[in-house]
């Protein structure tokens, strides 16, 4: 069984890494799907958020990072995926979760959503908040790899 890990990733997180490292045990190959979306400003481009991907997940063989735009079930069409897996944090997560599950299946039967409950350690966590925590000077070392953490101070160097 082959599943995909789609999102922003923006920076990845270690609440990523955990799903992504569970998700891993369980598939043949795990894509992790990084989406390009143009109306978005993000903190790193599509190739650095790829390349901190890469590096996070250097132990694992049967990762394969890609990248896409527009619609995930798309996606579907050009890799041999069986399933999407998202985590789910809180209820909060539920009923957007919920939706897309219904939609993409909607768009193409074939797009089912497995949900994986994310390790209360990461409940909290989002991307958004670990770089607003860090643009207003707080460490962010408990949220995410050292070459990421690296890779947001040479980030707030550059501005
Ligand atoms: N640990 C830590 N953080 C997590 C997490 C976890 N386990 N799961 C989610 N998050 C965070 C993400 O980092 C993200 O944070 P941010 O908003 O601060 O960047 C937030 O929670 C929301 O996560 P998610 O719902 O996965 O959003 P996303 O922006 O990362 O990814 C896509 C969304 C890519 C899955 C979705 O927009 C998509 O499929 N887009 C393609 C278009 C499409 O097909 N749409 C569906 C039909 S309309």
């Amino acid at each position: 069984m082959n599943l995909i890990y789609p999102g922003s990733f923006d920076p990845i997180t270690y609440g990523h890494i955990d799903i992504v490292k569970r998700s891993a045990v369980l598939a043949d190959t795990l894509y992790i799907a990084v989406l390009i979306n143009h109306s978005k400003k993000p903190m790193f481009s599509i190739e650095e958020r790829v390349e901190l991907i890469r590096q996070a997940t250097s132990d694992l063989a049967n990762v394969v990072v890609i990248t896409f735009e527009g619609l995930l079930v798309n996606v579907f069409q050009s890799y041999p995926i069986d399933a999407i897996v998202k985590g789910l944090r809180a209820i909060s997560d539920f009923e957007y979760e919920f939706q897309m599950a219904q939609i993409n299946r909607e768009m193409d039967l074939r797009a089912e959503t497995l949900f994986m409950m994310t390790n209360p350690e990461w409940g909290y966590l989002s991307s958004s908040l670990v770089r607003e925590i860090h643009s207003l000077g707080g460490g962010v070392e408990q949220f995410a790899p050292p070459h990421v953490v690296a890779a947001m101070n040479r980030k707030l160097e550059e501005r």
